[in-house]
């Protein structure tokens, strides 16, 4: 893919990443439904062809997903009911096209994803062409425990990153998640090795989960303008 030319970060290439990836989608799958914009137009797109009769149960990753496939009539169980995940489809915040380790969790849900991911029989990734990068430098968020928030701090500046309390954008607060949870976005700078810093940030005490998905991805969608290039 080096080299190529790709347009898009719009609302055309998530969707083009997003339809795609339903298309993977066969008839009795239970499917792990993802979090962010590009998740959601498959999410939708799937609510079509359930519309069309595809038989299919959805497991969503957070209020947003669950909310939107209500609304698309994408009919859920939860992963206590179906035991597994035949697909999981879900968004990233960064992609490192030589490893296929991604950095999520820029709608705070990457607790909840990761379990529903890392369940899946296949994890399909969906992205536009701004997530796509040689490396990983983007901030890592972690999920902590309101109560863990100092010293879960403290480790991480250990670790050389620095933590960024994330707040709300139309409140005078701190985000929360669906689990009650607060969520710092580290920086690190370049990650020289992201499977070692997510075994240490896993290791912390009061952290619920980090947002480095590194060895979890059988392929990622990325939507162009025009079209869809996959990476295995
Ligand atoms: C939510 C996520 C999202 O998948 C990620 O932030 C990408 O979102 P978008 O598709 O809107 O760019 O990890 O926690």
């Amino acid at each position: 893919m080096a080299g190529m030319k790709r347009t898009g970060g719009g609302e055309t290439a998530k969707r083009h990443a997003g339809e795609r990836a339903a298309e993977a989608i066969d008839d009795g799958d239970v499917v792990g439904l993802g979090t962010g914009s590009t998740a959601a137009h498959a999410i939708r797109a799937l609510g079509r062809r359930v519309d069309a009769g595809l038989d299919v149960t959805g497991v969503a990753t957070s209020f947003q997903s669950r909310e939107l496939a209500r609304e698309v009539g994408v009919p859920l169980t939860t992963l206590d009911e179906a035991g597994n995940v035949d697909i999981a489809i879900d968004g990233a915040d960064q992609f490192d096209q030589e490893t296929g380790a991604l950095i999520k969790g820029g709608g705070a849900a990457h607790a909840r994803e990761k379990v529903v991911d890392a369940s899946a029989d296949r994890f399909l990734v969906v992205a536009d062409p701004t997530k796509v990068a040689r490396g990983l430098d983007a901030s890592v968020p972690i999920e902590v425990l309101p109560a863990a928030r100092r010293p879960v701090g403290t480790e991480i500046d250990a670790l050389g990153g620095e933590p960024t309390l994330r707040r709300a954008e139309r409140k005078d607060g701190p985000v929360v998640t669906d689990n009650g949870n607060l969520v710092l976005d580290c920086a690190f700078g370049a990650l020289a090795n992201p499977g070692a810093l997510a075994a240490d940030l896993a290791s912390i005490p009061g952290v619920v989960a980090h947002g480095l998905f590194v060895d979890l991805a059988d392929a990622v969608l990325v939507g162009t303008d025009e079209d869809v290039e996959r990476y295995d």
